[in-house]
């Protein structure tokens, strides 16, 4: 994979209303000859500044127009435009979309997609250059950039009003070059990189077992984020019910000694390991060949300790840079910090459960990561924006490592 390449990416434009709309068509050729696959939004009034029938011919999909009909919502509706998105483009982007973005509107398609997705949102600018200079829109730029919006551009330059200053949108094969960058940000490119996931179970007889309330979503977010960073990902999942990103090798598993054999069959390929799983500390001596009979009054269920994956991997010959996570009630930091030097990691990821704003089958998160000299502060956000912020930290640690 190259440096710049956007080799798998699924690239969802939306096309505004502006003058610069007519440079489209090019931009989804200079996106798609990065290797992205690209579907297009246009908004209301789109379609006076570009031909639909260009931008379907050169994506090779039907375009979507900006209304949320019983017809269209049959197709691929909003939900499902927001899920396949690996982002959401807007280029250009006019100041009343930028306002529209801030305000969180959900009154066409391309705004309600951009609600609805957890997928990056990255913005264009194009307008005239009083339009963008206006107080409004700067502080909605302000506003955008603070929650994680990428922005490209504008350009300065002479305008299609006649006049000149800032709000010229990027040239396409700029905008795609910008967007490449974005995914690659080159450090896990060519990079293995093994994630555990989800929980455990633990059988008891053939339709009982323990197990725990681990949804998988932040390994599975972990995933998706280091595979958009250009890695080749593993994940070994125990049980969950969340699809895993379709560019990962995944190996199904149930119990913990199925997930630590899962790992060592393959982990002296790997160069990076990621334990998110929250593994059963321990497991039934003897699982029972038929369901337990209710027949006495008390029930003794005698417990072995299962093995520690993730301390196994780091005493491993063929050691990866090893990262755990933590998750705590109390105590957080020196918690996480002993799991570190006793489990012998590089990283550890700490993060506050038992609350109600964070933590287990929460969207929200927020974490601290320890290393041997530094605490990194990662703020509350969704998982998957956590999840991008925590494997652009991890493979800074591990270049530096
Ligand atoms: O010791 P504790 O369970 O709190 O440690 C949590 C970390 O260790 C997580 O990264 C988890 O995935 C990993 N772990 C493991 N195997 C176990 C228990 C925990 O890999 N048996």
């Amino acid at each position: 994979m190259t440096v710049n390449s956007l080799t798998n990416k699924r690239v969802l434009l939306g096309v505004s209303a502006g003058i610069a709309a007519y440079k489209t068509p090019d931009l989804v050729r200079k996106i798609s000859e990065l290797g992205a696959e690209v579907q297009v939004i246009l908004t209301k009034n789109a379609d006076q500044f570009v031909a639909p029938l260009a931008l379907q011919a050169v994506s090779g999909h039907a375009v979507h127009d900006h209304a949320m009909t019983a017809e269209s919502e049959s197709g691929m509706g909003h939900i499902d435009l927001a899920r396949w998105a690996d982002v959401v483009l807007i280029a250009p982007a006019t100041a009343n979309v930028m306002a529209r973005l801030v305000a969180g509107n959900a009154d066409e398609l391309l705004t309600t997609v951009c609600v609805a997705t957890e997928a990056p949102i990255a913005i264009a600018p194009a307008m005239n250059q009083q339009m963008w200079q206006n107080q409004a829109t700067q502080s909605n730029l302000a506003t955008l950039a603070e929650r994680g919006t990428w922005i490209f551009g504008p350009d300065a330059g002479e305008q299609a009003c006649g006049e000149v200053g800032p709000g010229r949108m990027l040239q396409p094969v700029d905008i795609a070059q910008a967007l490449a960058q974005q995914f690659t940000n080159g450090a896990l490119s060519g990079k293995n990189v093994m994630i555990t996931a989800g929980p455990t179970w633990e059988a008891l007889d053939p339709v009982r077992g323990i197990t725990n309330h681990s949804s998988g979503t932040m390994g599975y977010a972990l995933a998706q984020a280091a595979i958009e960073a250009g890695a080749k990902v593993t994940l070994v999942s125990g049980p969950c019910n969340i699809t895993p990103p379709d560019r990962a090798n995944v190996r199904k598993v149930t119990s913990a000694l199925e997930m630590h054999s899962a790992v060592m069959a393959e982990v002296n390929t790997q160069d990076i390991f990621i334990g998110v799983a929250a593994v059963a500390d321990y497991r039934p001596v003897d699982a029972a060949d038929s369901k337990i009979k209710k027949n006495n009054d008390e029930m003794i269920i005698k417990l072995v300790k299962n093995p520690d994956i993730l301390a196994d991997v780091a005493l491993h010959e063929h050691r990866p840079f090893c990262v755990g996570f933590a998750a705590e009630t109390n105590d957080v930091v020196d918690y996480a910090r002993g799991k570190l030097e006793r489990k012998k990691l590089d990283l550890i990821a700490a993060n506050h459960v038992g609350g109600t704003e964070t933590g287990f089958g929460v969207p929200d998160n927020a974490i601290t990561l320890i290393s041997a000299d530094d605490v990194i502060e990662l703020p509350k956000q969704n998982k998957y924006g956590l999840a991008r912020a925590l494997i652009k930290e991890i493979a800074k640690a591990y270049k530096n490592a």
